[in-house]
Formats: structure tokens, C-alpha cells, sequence
């Protein structure tokens, strides 16, 4: 059955509910997957990690977390992090509904282009990607440098 979900900002106290379901659904690993990182981003952008919460549960005020997705905007560009969708509750349009909330938050920050980090072997987020509009630029590769151990 598919449940009813209400979309919104994820609240400090769901951080570890919000871990849990990227242990259990997300695509790989963040550096940032602990409660400090995500901590730090609420407190710099209190909007920015979308949750889709099921609207019907009484148990929890909150609504339990199904899906998220991180539309960062840091004035220049709009970045799309962690978009998964717990996988009891896939294929029932809760990743594109994440998606079309990003990218209505980012157009109305005046941000003119959305990207994400996909990787190579991700089949099932590339066709979602691809749903949802998004096509790969393959001139580009990521290029990092740690800032801090661990
Ligand atoms: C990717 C993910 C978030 C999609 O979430 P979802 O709620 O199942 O996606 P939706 O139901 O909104 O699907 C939207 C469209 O994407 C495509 N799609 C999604 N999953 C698909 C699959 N398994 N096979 C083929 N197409 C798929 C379809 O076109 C789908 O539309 P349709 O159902 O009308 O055919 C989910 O599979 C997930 O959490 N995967 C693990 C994490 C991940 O890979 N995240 C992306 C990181 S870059």
C-alpha cells in the first residue's frame, strides 16, 4: 500500500532515525554520516535536508522518516546529496516527490541548475536521475582532498 507522506525539513531530534535509514538505504557512505555532520548541517541550513515522513502514523509525532534528500545551496551552486528512499517503500514515487521538492527550494533561492554525484555502478539512481531529468556531464571527475582525519 502506499503510504501517505508529507515532505519538510528533518528536525534535530530525527538525526539518529535520519542515520538509521541511510545505514539501511542509502547508495555508500558520506564522511559526514555521524550525528555531529549532520548536526552541522542543520545548523547551517536549517531547510535544507528534506524528509519524506509518513503522514499516518499516531506513534510518532514526527511521522516515521521513509526518504530524504539534501538540496544544499550555497549561494552559487545547488547540490543534491543523500536522496534514498527506504527500500520497503520504493517505486511509489517518494524519490521523485524528494526530488521536485529540491528543486522547487532551489528555484526559489534563484538557483539556475541542480546537480548530484551519481556513481558509475548506481543503475536504479541513474534511471531515477534520469527520470527526474538529470543527464551526466562525463568530462568531469571528482577531485578531493581530506581536511581532517577519520
Ligand atoms: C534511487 C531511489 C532514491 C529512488 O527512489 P524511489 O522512491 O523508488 O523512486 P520513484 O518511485 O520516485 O521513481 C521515480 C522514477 O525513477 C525510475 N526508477 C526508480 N527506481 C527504479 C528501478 N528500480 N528500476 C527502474 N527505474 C527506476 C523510474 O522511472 C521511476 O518512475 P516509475 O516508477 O513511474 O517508472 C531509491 O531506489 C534508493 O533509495 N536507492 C538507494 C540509494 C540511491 O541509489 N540513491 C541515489 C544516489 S545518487
Amino acid at each position: 500500500m502506499t503510504p501517505q507522506i508529507v515532505l519538510r525539513p528533518a528536525a534535530p531530534e530525527e538525526i539518529p532515525a535520519l542515520l538509521a535509514l541511510w545505514a539501511r538505504a542509502a547508495k555508500g557512505t558520506s564522511i559526514t554520516d555521524d550525528e555531529a555532520g549532520v548536526a552541522a548541517l542543520l545548523a547551517r541550513d536549517p531547510e535544507c535536508l528534506i524528509v519524506a515522513a509518513a503522514a499516518d502514523d499516531p506513534g510518532t509525532p514526527l511521522g516515521t522518516p521513509l526518504g530524504t534528500v539534501i538540496a544544499g545551496w550555497d549561494g552559487w551552486r545547488c547540490h543534491l546529496y543523500r536522496l534514498a528512499v527506504d527500500p520497503a517503500h520504493r517505486r511509489q514515487g517518494i524519490g521523485a516527490a524528494l526530488l521536485a521538492a529540491a528543486e522547487q527550494r532551489f528555484t526559489a533561492l534563484g538557483g539556475r541548475r541542480a546537480d548530484a554525484m551519481v556513481l558509475d555502478e548506481n543503475a536504479v539512481g541513474h534511471r531515477t536521475w534520469q527520470a527526474a531529468g538529470y543527464h551526466p556531464e562525463p568530462q568531469w571527475s571528482r577531485w578531493v582532498k581530506p581536511l581532517a582525519d577519520g
